[in-house]
């Protein structure tokens, strides 16, 4: 057996609901494609059912579909072929407000102040500034910045800007927050808080998380479970589980079970990349 053939990654294993704990599915994508007008296929065949109170990642080379898949999820844009299911139906639009959506650039207004920022949401759902008070300062205190409520961006850290860039996806008091790369622009060290951050918010806020990466030590840190994708056309290769109890602090970052796992993920990660006729290995 070749080296290659060694790390290839087993094939997909959707397992059925009843054999995890977790919660209901609370949205799946069936049966997924997408072709864009240029006539790239970014995704095919895209099975993923997320369940409620899990941290799943999508975890893959550069150009595997994993923003496309994201921004499906959260009815940004049409799947070509396949649909979005929602737990109790509907379409994508009647569940917007359930979906908090965190880019990779924080994307703040540098006219407006940090509160006003994360104002934006309620204020496109016509609720006054007045009402939504007390969300804007619940949700800033979730991530640690209520004293900086009237600062502006350009007084702020990219970390700082990261963390109003999430207290604004939350200030709908989403069901399910989704985060393409959100640390990926950040040093380690203000990585590493985030990552904690952001699990305790996960564990007092009970949503669910669909979190891109491309970092194995970040996605075996955080999630529950980890969906690992190779390129062209994009798609799922392998499902990693994370057994490790939560809730999770620096010291997993040193137990065996974390190095085991990060051996998992990276071995099921280059399989990906050897899986890309293009080579996936040179888009990282
Ligand atoms: N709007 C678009 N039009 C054409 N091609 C696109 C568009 N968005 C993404 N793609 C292509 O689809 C593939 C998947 O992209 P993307 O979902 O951004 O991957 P990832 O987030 O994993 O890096 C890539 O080949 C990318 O070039
Ligand atoms: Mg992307």
């Amino acid at each position: 057996m070749s080296a290659t053939q060694a790390r290839t990654p087993p094939p997909p294993s959707h397992r059925s609901l009843d054999e995890t704990p977790l919660g209901a599915t609370l949205v799946a994508l069936r049966g997924v494609d997408k072709t864009f007008a240029n006539g790239t296929t970014a995704l095919s065949g895209l099975a993923l059912d997320i369940r409620e109170n899990e941290f799943v990642s999508l975890l893959g080379p550069s150009g595997c579909g994993k923003s496309t898949a994201l921004r499906i999820l959260a009815g940004l844009i049409p799947p070509s072929r396949g649909e979005v299911a929602w737990a109790g139906g509907g379409r994508a639009e009647d569940h917007r407000g359930e979906i908090g959506f965190v880019f990779q650039e924080p994307t703040l207004m540098p006219w407006a102040s940090v509160a006003d920022n994360v104002y934006l949401p309620l204020r496109l759902r016509g609720v006054s500034r007045r009402d939504a008070g007390d969300a804007i300062a619940a949700s800033l205190a979730l991530v640690g910045l209520s004293k900086f409520a009237e600062a502006y961006p350009r007084e702020l850290s990219g970390g700082m800007k990261m963390r109003v860039s999430i207290a604004r996806a939350l200030s709908l008091r989403p069901r399910i927050l989704l985060m393409d790369e959100p640390f990926a622009a950040l040093d380690e060290i203000t990585r590493f808080k985030l990552n904690d951050d952001l699990l305790r918010l996960q564990h007092e806020f009970a949503c669910t998380v669909v979190f891109v990466t491309h970092s194995v030590y970040e996605s075996v840190y955080l999630s529950t479970r980890i969906v690992v994708m190779a390129a062209r056309p994009g798609r799922i290769v392998a499902e990693i589980p994370i057994g490790a109890p939560t809730p999770r602090t620096e010291t997993f970052r040193t137990t065996p079970l974390y190095g085991a796992l990060c051996r998992e993920a990276s071995a099921a990660l280059h399989g990906a990349m050897d899986a890309d006729p293009a080579g996936g290995s040179a888009h990282l």
